[in-house]
C-alpha cells in the first residue's frame, strides 16, 4: 500500500468563490433544457476541447436515457428507442448496466441510479439476458454517494441473481469441473469474437462459441467482491466470506487458465466442443476483452501480466489509428462481415471499433496507472497513453455520418473511425461510458468505501493545460479539482483540491492526494411520480388520443411513454398537423379519477424541419360535475411562454378528474412536435 497523504480538513483555509458559471455553461451545452441539467451535474472544463465537448454531450446522452416508468422510477436504456431483443414493455437491456451505474454516479441527483438499481434487481429485469456486473455498478455507486441503507437493500436479490448463474443456462453458465463461468460471445453482448466464429469454422458467429471468457469470469469476480463488501457492511460476515472465496477462487483461476503465456494475454478458452473446435483449448488470437480483468482489479500487479499492454499500442495489433480494434488483423476473418440489415453491416466483434470494449479498456488502464505499481513501472504504458486513448474515444464521437456532429453509435472502423453500423435505431447509442473514464480517470478521483477523498489525475501536463470540475457531490460534500499549468487561468500555479468551498489540499504538480472527509448524507432525494406514464402500447389505462382523427398511433402512445429527448435524428413523438389557426388537443385519459396539479410539457422545436412551438396552449380537465363539459385549470399565475427542446411547466390548484387536454394553437405553417406530455 503506498504511503498517502493525508491533508487534515481546517476550517482556516481560504475561501474559494465557484469559477465556473453554472447557467452560462448548462445553457451554452443544452439550451432551454439546461434547468435540467443545472443542479445535477458536475461542471467541467478544460483545454481540451474534445474532453469537454464530449463531457457535456454524455451528460445529454444520459438524461434522454432516462425512462420515466411512472410509479416505478427511472431506468437507464441502452438504445434510445425500442428494440425487438429488449425486456418489453420496459426497454431493458442489462448489458451496459455497469456502465450506467457508473456514470450516472457522477449524477448529484442520485434518484436515477437508485432508481434504476432497483429495477436491475426488480422483478421486471431479466438477469441472465446478458452477461452483467450489475451487483458492482451498485457498489461503485455506493463508493461515491456512501449511502449504505440503499447499497446494501438489494443484497438478498443480488445473491438470488449470482447464484443463477451457477446453474447450466444453455447460454453459459458455472462448468463445476473448471469451477469458472463460460458464456456464449452474443449473450457476452460481443457476437462474432475468435470463439464464436471458429466454434462455426469460420462459417458465422452469431450465435454458439461457448467459451470460458475472461469477460465473464472478471464480472463474476467483481459481483462476488460487490456482495462480500456490501454484506460487510450489513455486518453478514457469512456471506461476506463466502463471496471473498468465491472471488479469490476466480481470480485464482483466471489468472492461472485463462492468461495465454504466447499471446501474453487473458484469451478465452473454449467450452463449446465440436467438430471445429475443442473444448478448453485456448482461442488462437489476442482480443481487446483480454484487458477487462484489469477493469475489475482481478490480476495480480506483475511485470508478466504487465505485458499485455504493450499490445493495446501496437498499431499491428490492437490499436487501431481512430480506435481499439475488438481484435488483431493477423486472425484469419478480421472484419470479414458476416451479418448484415439489408445492405447495412450488422454488429460484429472481429475488429471494429466498440465503445462498450473502448470504456472498459480505459477503466483497466485507469486502474493500472493508479495502483498497479510494479506494471507502471515496466513503462510499458504511460498516464501519456491513457490521454492519447480517452482523446481517440472521445474524437470518436463526432460523426462522420451526422456531418461530423456529437452522435454516437454501436462500432466503427478502428481505423477510419467512420461508424459501421448507422441503422435507424443507431443514433445516440448509450452502450458505454465516458463521464467516469473522465472523473475517475482524466481527473482521477478515486471513490473510496473509507472516509478518505483521494484525487490522483492521470491527465497529462504535456498535453493539458488547465482542468476545474466542480460540483462533485462525494460522500455529502461538494468538491473541486481544479489544475493550472502555469497560472494563467485560474490564477494559482498547481494542482488543488476544494472541499465545500475550501481549498484543502494542494501541489504544484499533478499527482495524489488525499483529504480526510467526514461523511455527511447528501441531500434527499425528491421523487415526483408521473401519473401519465403508460409503457405499453394499446393496453389500459392512462391512455392518450388526439382532436387529430388519424393521429398515428405509436406516435400517440410516444408523448405518455416516459421518454424526453430532443435529438432530431430519432423520433420518439407526435407530429401534429401544420398551422392554420384552429386549435387541437392532445388528452390524457386516467380511467380513474386522479388528482393533478402540474404537468411538464416536452416541445421539440426546429424551424429549419417545420416546427415550432405553440403560438399559445393551456390545460383542460373534464369537470366531474358536469359530465362532458371541458373546464380550464385555475393555473397558478400565468402560463409561460412555451419553450422548445426544454421544458415547459404549468401548475395549477389541485383537481380531481379522468381526463385532462393540452389544448393548443399550432403558429401558422409550423406543425407542433410534442415529445412528452407528463402531469403529476
Ligand atoms: C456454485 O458456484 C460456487 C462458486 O461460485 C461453487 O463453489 C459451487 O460449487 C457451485 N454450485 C453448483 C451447484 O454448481
Ligand atoms: C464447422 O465448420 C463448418 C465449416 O467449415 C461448418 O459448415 C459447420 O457448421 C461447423 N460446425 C458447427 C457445429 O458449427
Ligand atoms: C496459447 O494459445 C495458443 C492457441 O491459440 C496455443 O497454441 C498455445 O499453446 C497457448 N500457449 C500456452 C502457453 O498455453
Ligand atoms: C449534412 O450537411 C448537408 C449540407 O448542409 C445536408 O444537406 C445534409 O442533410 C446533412 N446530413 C446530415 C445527416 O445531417
Ligand atoms: C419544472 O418544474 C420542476 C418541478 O418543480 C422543476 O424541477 C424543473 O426545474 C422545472 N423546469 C423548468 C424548465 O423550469
Amino acid at each position: 500500500m503506498r504511503s498517502p497523504r493525508i491533508i487534515a480538513l481546517t476550517a482556516s483555509l481560504l475561501h474559494v468563490a465557484s469559477a465556473l458559471d453554472a447557467e452560462a455553461l448548462t445553457t451554452q451545452y443544452f439550451g432551454n433544457d439546461a434547468p435540467w441539467y443545472l443542479d445535477r451535474i458536475p461542471l467541467f472544463e478544460t483545454s481540451v476541447p474534445e474532453l469537454q465537448e464530449v463531457y457535456y454531450y454524455r451528460w445529454g446522452l444520459f438524461r434522454a436515457h432516462q425512462r420515466d416508468l411512472g410509479p416505478d422510477g427511472f431506468l437507464s436504456t441502452e438504445f434510445i428507442n425500442d428494440v425487438s431483443w429488449q425486456v418489453s414493455p420496459w426497454a431493458i437491456l442489462i448489458n451496459a448496466a455497469n456502465y450506467h451505474l457508473r456514470e450516472g454516479r457522477w449524477c448529484r441527483d442520485r434518484r436515477f441510479k437508485e432508481d434504476y438499481a432497483d429495477v436491475l434487481f426488480g422483478p421486471n429485469a431479466n438477469p441472465y439476458q446478458f452477461s452483467e456486473v450489475m451487483a458492482d455498478g451498485v457498489w461503485q455507486g455506493y463508493l461515491v454517494d456512501g449511502v449504505v441503507e440503499d447499497a446494501t437493500s438489494r443484497l438478498a436479490a443480488m445473491q438470488t441473481v449470482y447464484n443463477g448463474w451457477n446453474a447450466s443456462l444453455g447460454f453459459g453458465g458455472y462448468d463445476t469441473s473448471k469451477s469458472m463461468y463460460y458464456i456464449q460471445p452474443l449473450t457476452d453482448a460481443t457476437e462474432y469474437t475468435i470463439a464464436s466464429i471458429d466454434a462455426s469454422g469460420g462459417y458465422d458467429g452469431f450465435f454458439g462459441g461457448e467459451a470460458f471468457r475472461p469477460s465473464i469470469n472478471s464480472y463474476q469476480y467483481a459481483n462476488a467482491l460487490a456482495i462480500s463488501n456490501l454484506a460487510a457492511l450489513s455486518e453478514d460476515s457469512a456471506v461476506a466470506e463466502e463471496y471473498q472465496d468465491r472471488a479469490d477462487t476466480l481470480k485464482t483461476l483466471v489468472q492461472e487458465h485463462l492468461w495465454n503465456s504466447t499471446f501474453e494475454h487473458f484469451i478465452d478458452r473454449f467450452y463449446v466442443n465440436n467438430e471445429n473446435v475443442t473444448y478448453w483449448d485456448p482461442i488462437r488470437g489476442r482480443e481487446l476483452v483480454g484487458y477487462v480483468p484489469w477493469t475489475h482489479d482481478l490480476p495480480d500487479d506483475t511485470e508478466t501480466f504487465a505485458q499485455a499492454w504493450k499490445h493495446i499500442l501496437d498499431p499491428e495489433k490492437l490499436a487501431g489509428s481512430n480506435g481499439l480494434r475488438t481484435n488483431e488483423p493477423t486472425y484469419e476473418h478480421y472484419m470479414q462481415q458476416y451479418r448484415y440489415e439489408g445492405d447495412h453491416p450488422e454488429c460484429q466483434w472481429n475488429g471494429p471499433a466498440w465503445p462498450y470494449q473502448t470504456t472498459q479498456a480505459l477503466t483497466a488502464l485507469a486502474n493500472l496507472l493508479d495502483h498497479y505499481p510494479t506494471s507502471t513501472e515496466t513503462g510499458i504504458i504511460t498516464k501519456a497513453d491513457y490521454n492519447t486513448i480517452l482523446l481517440q474515444y472521445a474524437q470518436l464521437h463526432y460523426n462522420e455520418n451526422y456531418n461530423g456532429t456529437l452522435n454516437l453509435e454501436e462500432d466503427y472502423n478502428a481505423d477510419t473511425g467512420v461508424p459501421i453500423v448507422g441503422l435507424a435505431r443507431s443514433p445516440h447509442y448509450f452502450h458505454s461510458g465516458f463521464i467516469d473514464q473522465v472523473i475517475a480517470g482524466f481527473i482521477g478521483i478515486r471513490p473510496r468505501a473509507d472516509d478518505i477523498l483521494e484525487v490522483n489525475p492521470l491527465a497529462d501536463p504535456e498535453s493539458v493545460s488547465y482542468f476545474r470540475i466542480e460540483q462533485i457531490l462525494y460522500h455529502g460534500h461538494n468538491v473541486a479539482v481544479q489544475w493550472d499549468g502555469t497560472g494563467e487561468r485560474y490564477g494559482s500555479q498547481g494542482l488543488q483540491i476544494e472541499l465545500d468551498n475550501e481549498i484543502v489540499a494542494t501541489s504544484d504538480t499533478l499527482t495524489r492526494l488525499t483529504v480526510e472527509v467526514t461523511r455527511l448524507s447528501p441531500p434527499e432525494t425528491n421523487r415526483p411520480i408521473a401519473l401519465s406514464i403508460q409503457l405499453a402500447q394499446d393496453t389500459e389505462y392512462p391512455v392518450g388520443s388526439a382532436s387529430v382523427s388519424n393521429a398515428d398511433a405509436a406516435e400517440i402512445h410516444a408523448v405518455i411513454d416516459g421518454r424526453v429527448w430532443f435529438y432530431p435524428e430519432i423520433a420518439n413523438w407526435w407530429d401534429t398537423p401544420v398551422g392554420d389557426g384552429s386549435e387541437i388537443w392532445y388528452e390524457i385519459n386516467f380511467g380513474a379519477e386522479t388528482e393533478i396539479q402540474r404537468a411538464e410539457i416536452a416541445f421539440f422545436e426546429d424551424p429549419e424541419l417545420g416546427f415550432d412551438v405553440p403560438s399559445s396552449y393551456r390545460v383542460q380537465v373534464l369537470s366531474a360535475a358536469a359530465s362532458g363539459e371541458w373546464e380550464d385549470v385555475d393555473v397558478d399565475g400565468e402560463y409561460e411562454d412555451a419553450v422548445g427542446n426544454g421544458i415547459t411547466n404549468v401548475s395549477w390548484a389541485s383537481v380531481g378528474t379522468e381526463r385532462v387536454r393540452l389544448v393548443f394553437t399550432p403558429v401558422d405553417g409550423f406543425a407542433v412536435r410534442l415529445v412528452e406530455l407528463k402531469v403529476f
